[in-house]
């Protein structure tokens, strides 16, 4: 099928790929030229395992093509997908500029009967806007044209996205088209069969992906709900490692015991500084904002959003307790990134503990290894070192914000050298508190 994807980000880029080597002939559309040029390039504009063969490889077989003509993108396919960004406006409800600019475009274009399928995580009701939009824009000589909307949320996850988009536990289309919903099941045939070239041999090829039809409204909701359910598992496992604190319990076993329970489950369970990333935060704010308007109680999801933004000061707290007065002190920060195996910085816990550092009077150095620069406004005041060692010489404290493998092994009896004091504040619980303290350094994990 003739494919047209607009937003070449995390989603939009994978979701290409993924289509692309399934069998269908992919369009990628971007407004920043950059990208576009870097991708004509065969190289990849993000952090992502396996994406850079994979785009290098389509290109060779002109399965894939990259372009900044949105219009004649939308002309020449028959499936729009919509991966645009929806950022956080700064009252927490999600920015719709992008998806409004792509859909009057989507209106103005129209040639014949298109499908457009929204993938970027939108506020409930937004297919139906969509659809408005496109309506009111389409021109005299295409007012007759025909399309449909679907909503078909994307649950990838930065850091394991090739892996995800290929091996999905679930599809979700949500459409009051039936019409679209039997060409969307044609599109992911090879997907939902698991039968194409890349998951052969595959250890994580699946029998079967699970398909979810549903009406529009009812899939936009499933994408809010999950994130909000994993964002509010981790608030809540990290309320009781601040409760193991106060009561002299161990996390790792509270929570080891916990997640045997197979209603429990133990994934989503690790008490640390908290969630951050480009998704988790705007989704659990946007979704409150919905519960708000359609007057319904939203209490977890606040309280969630609440205990997350306490978990970062908890850092600076212990930091406190650790350093006394901050001011002059200098402190390496071990992981910029919002998680590991991924190069995104948004809303990433990092920097609102650098921010609370620096503000404080501190000397931060940081070190990532794949980041190698804080957000412009904070950039100058952060020196950026090539390794842990680096950032660890001479410095107060340390303090590990993401859990990247890397950090698991570094030589931590150097580390202790090359500080002025031994002290390691551990926001991921990576490291064996007693293994540290018999390296002697004053460690202090989160609910240890
Ligand atoms: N990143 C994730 O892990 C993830 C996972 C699931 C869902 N989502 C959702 O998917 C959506 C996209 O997220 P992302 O992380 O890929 O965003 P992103 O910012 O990485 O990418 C968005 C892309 O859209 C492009 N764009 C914006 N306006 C455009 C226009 N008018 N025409 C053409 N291109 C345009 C931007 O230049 C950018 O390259 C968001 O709604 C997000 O919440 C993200």
């Amino acid at each position: 099928m003739k494919v047209c994807v607009i937003g070449t980000g995390y989603v939009g880029l994978v979701t290409g790929i993924c289509l692309a080597e399934i069998g269908h002939d992919v369009v990628c559309v971007d407004k920043d030229k950059d990208k576009i040029d870097t991708l004509l390039a065969g190289r990849c504009p993000i952090f992502e395992e396996g994406l850079e063969e994979l785009i290098s490889g389509n290109i060779e077989r002109k399965t894939i093509a990259f372009t900044t003509d949105l219009a004649g993108a939308i002309k020449s396919q028959e499936i729009i997908f919509i991966c645009v960004g929806t950022p956080p406006l700064p009252n927490g409800k999600p920015d719709l500029t992008a998806l409004d600019a792509v859909s009057k475009l989507i209106g103005q274009s129209i040639n014949g009967y298109k499908i457009i399928v929204n993938k970027s995580t939108v506020p409930i009701g937004t297919a139906k806007r969509l659809k408005k939009i496109i309506k009111e824009n389409l021109r005299d000589d295409n007012n007759s044209h025909e399309f449909d909307i679907v909503s078909n949320p994307e649950f990838l996850k930065e850091g394991e996205a090739v892996n995800d988009a290929f091996f999905p536990e679930r599809i979700v289309v949500g459409s009051e088209s039936s019409r679209a919903i039997e060409l969307m099941k044609n599109l992911y045939k090879p997907l939902i069969e698991q039968n194409f070239a890349y998951a052969k041999n595959n250890k994580n090829k699946k029998d079967k992906i699970p398909v979810i039809i549903t009406d529009s409204t009812s899939s936009e909701l499933i994408k809010y709900a999950s994130n909000s359910f994993l964002a509010t598992k981790i608030s809540f496992i990290n309320e009781i490692a601040n409760i193991c604190e106060r009561v002299g319990a161990n996390i790792l076993d509270v929570t080891h015991g916990m997640g045997l329970d197979s209603r429990i489950g133990s994934k989503f369970m690790k008490a640390g500084i908290g969630w951050g990333g480009s998704c988790f935060p705007k989704d659990v704010r946007a979704l409150a904002f919905t519960a708000e308007e359609y007057g319904a109680e939203a209490n977890i999801l606040t309280s969630a959003i609440q205990v997350n933004n306490y978990q970062r000061y908890k850092i600076v707290q212990k930091a406190m307790d650790v350093l006394g007065i901050i001011e002059d002190k200098t402190i390496a920060v071990l992981g910029i990134a919002f998680k590991p195996n991924t190069d995104d910085t948004r809303e990433a816990p990092s920097i609102t503990v650098i921010n609370k550092f620096l503000e404080l009077g501190a000397d931060v150095r940081a070190y990532d290894p794949v980041v190698k620069s804080c957000p412009p406004e904070m950039d100058s005041k952060v020196t950026i070192t090539p390794d842990a060692y680096r950032a660890a010489e001479g410095a107060d404290l340390l303090v590990i914000v993401t859990e990247w493998k890397e950090f698991l092994h570094i030589d931590y009896t150097k580390i202790k050298e090359l500080m002025k004091s031994p002290c390691i504040i551990d926001g991921r619980n990576i490291l064996d508190k007693k293994t540290m303290a018999g390296l002697g350094f004053n460690y202090r994990g989160i609910g240890v």
